[in-house]
């Protein structure tokens, strides 16, 4: 019996937290009829745009997943250049060099590109306006794949966690074993989106535009439910912390406002991402954060909490 071909898609960034996650997946790629490339920093520069030819052209690629990029929000206030090579430059020779090869690129993008001013959660439609360097230099990475590929799919996601990476979850545990008191902003509200949710989304999303009747393209959002603020995404953990056994004690957590957090890059005041375009072209994918934490605690005492 023949097996069917598997089609090979590439994940650039494999060794941050989203592509580690990926990483992950292989098997449940593989039942999707996919199979994953990783590609970290040192085997494939994404700023360097032979380097990505070189890769596209020796493997048999069908589609691209870019996670790479800079991800601190406030370092890139002061590192400026860097943002925007690996968040807006980058993702211009990725797309340009897939579209001359007729690979699709899915590209992620960020809830900060939008200022918060809403009242409501953000659809895709509504106008961008980022607050600080790493959203403007993200939005015009988005504006640079769909100007080399019109096919391109762009996902902004939200507030990412995991037991890999730097993240919220493994600051506040952090935090916890040396601290009392934790002050923490609570007039920012937003989507914790646990990374394994937003991967298979991304698995799925992949599967359905490589079949005969695709996936359309443009941008979506995909966020963890229900929305909160840091605030109440900290107290959420330290309860399933508590109670997976992995902080004595809680610690004291005090509100506070944005104003009072002395960060280099502003952050919107509203970022929560509606999800329904997406919901409808794929179908309703699990995405409750609470579940999240319950997974990522289970995985108690692994040295990527320590
Ligand atoms: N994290 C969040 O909360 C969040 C929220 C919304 C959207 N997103 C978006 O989701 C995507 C994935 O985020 P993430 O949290 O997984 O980011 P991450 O953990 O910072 O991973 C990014 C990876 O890209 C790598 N990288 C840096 N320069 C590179 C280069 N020139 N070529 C190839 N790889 C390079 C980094 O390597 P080094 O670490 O060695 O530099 C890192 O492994 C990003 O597009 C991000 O903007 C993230």
């Amino acid at each position: 019996m023949q097996v069917p071909k598997l089609n090979k898609i590439l994940v650039t960034g494999a060794q941050g937290q989203l592509g580690t996650v990926l990483a992950n997946l292989q098997t449940q790629a593989q039942a999707l009829g996919m199979q994953l490339l990783l590609a970290n920093k040192n085997t494939l520069d994404i700023c360097q745009a032979q380097q990505i030819t070189n890769y596209l052209d020796a493997h048999d690629i069908a589609a691209v997943i870019n996670t790479a990029a800079y991800t601190q929000v406030d370092q890139a206030e002061a590192n400026v250049d860097l943002a925007w090579q690996l968040n807006a430059e980058a993702p211009a020779l990725l797309a340009q060099a897939c579209q001359q090869r007729h690979i699709r690129l899915l590209h992620l993008s960020t809830d900060y590109v939008f200022d918060g001013s809403k009242a409501q959660p953000w659809s895709e439609k509504d106008p961008t306006e980022p607050l600080n360097v790493y959203g403007q230099s993200k939005l015009a990475g988005e504006h640079a794949v769909l100007a080399a590929q019109p096919n391109a799919l762009i996902v902004r996601s939200s507030w990412l966690f995991s037991q890999f990476g730097n993240n919220f979850l493994k600051t506040m545990l952090q935090l916890a074993q040396h601290h009392d008191t934790l002050r923490i902003v609570s007039d920012q509200i937003g989507g914790p989106t646990y990374s394994p949710h937003l991967a298979q989304a991304l698995l799925i999303m992949l599967q359905q535009s490589l079949s005969p009747n695709g996936l359309p393209s443009g941008v979506y959002h995909f966020s963890g439910q229900p929305y909160t603020s840091w605030f109440g995404f900290a107290q959420e953990i330290f309860l399933h912390a508590q109670h997976a056994g992995m902080v004595s004690k809680i610690p004291q957590l005090l509100p506070i406002t944005s104003a009072d957090y002395h960060s280099a890059g502003l952050r919107p005041k509203n970022s929560c991402l509606s999800q329904t375009k997406l919901d409808l072209a794929i179908g309703k994918q699990e995405n409750d954060w609470r579940l999240g934490l319950n997974d990522s605690l289970q995985i108690r005492g692994s040295p990527c909490f320590n």
